[in-house]
């Protein structure tokens, strides 16, 4: 059975997308049978794969309102086996018809729609808004793991023992097999000390869940998205594109 993972942090900016889309196509290459699945309005997921988000047959809307199948909304990438799930502006009243439905159970609606998808993907690879509104408790309570992305900054470390206490309410009420499969440090520059400092408190407290290897800040990483490719095939030989592929590396001897 193949394992869902959210890309979770409700602080804005922080690299999810970027790390989703990445490590979902370094999974691809490493031979991993992958779906990306876009949950943000914003539809940066969509377009950072090269898809115009713009006149989508379907997009993750339809499933989580019952209208298709999950499968149904898979598109094929021009990547090594990667698939998405695209999203785009449809998808900003859902959070409300979620609450809406009727359904006794509304955080459960993603993980009901992507039960037959577990069959068929190695990894499903969940991008999240900037929110811990419904689009985010759906995907966490459909999650076998999270991996939650962060810069090296003083408030992150707030924000993260807010979100540490939502996943650990979720997996109490919702969804008992969620775990953290890591802590990912993104934008990371070496030389500032504050840097060390965020690093050592994360070591301290959230031992063994930081990720080994950290997502430099750099160019190409920035510029990849602008061509509608993941870094990888950018450019191969970046940094962004080896640390990516390292982090897929160890994500899969995690989960
Ligand atoms: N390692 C990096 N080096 C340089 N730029 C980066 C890096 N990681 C992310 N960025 C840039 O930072 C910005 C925010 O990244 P990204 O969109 O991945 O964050 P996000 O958490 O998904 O944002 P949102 O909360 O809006 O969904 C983007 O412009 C992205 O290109
Ligand atoms: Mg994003």
């Amino acid at each position: 059975m193949g394992k869902i993972i959210s890309f979770a942090n409700q602080k804005g900016g922080v690299g999810k997308t970027t790390s989703a889309v990445n490590i979902a196509a370094s999974l691809g290459v490493l031979g991993y049978n992958t779906l990306l699945v876009d949950l943000d309005p914003q539809g940066n997921a969509t377009s950072g794969v090269g898809v115009a988000k713009k006149n989508l047959q379907y997009t993750i809307k339809d499933v989580l309102m019952g209208k298709i199948m999950a499968r149904d909304a898979v598109i094929k990438t021009d990547f090594q086996k990667l698939s998405l799930i695209p999203s785009n502006m449809s998808l900003a009243g859902t959070e409300f018809e979620l609450l809406q439905d009727d359904s006794p159970e509304p955080w459960a609606t993603m993980k009901n729609a992507f039960l037959p998808l577990k069959a068929e993907y190695d990894y499903i690879i969940i991008d999240c808004p900037p929110s811990l509104g419904m689009l985010t408790m759906n995907s966490l309570s459909a999650s076998d793991g999270v991996v939650i992305p962060m810069q090296c900054e003083f408030y992150a470390l707030e924000g993260l023992s807010q979100l540490m206490i939502t996943i650990s309410k979720i997996k109490e009420h919702y969804n008992n097999s969620l775990t953290v499969t890591g802590i990912l440090l993104t934008m990371y520059t070496n030389r500032l000390l504050l840097t060390q400092q965020v690093k050592n408190e994360l070591k301290k407290h959230y031992a063994g869940k930081l990720f080994e290897t950290s997502i430099t800040r750099g160019v190409k990483l920035s510029e990849a998205p602008g061509f509608g490719v993941p870094v990888y095939y950018h450019d191969k030989k970046s940094k962004g594109s080896t640390e990516y592929l390292s982090v897929a590396n160890e994500l899969s001897t995690r989960i």
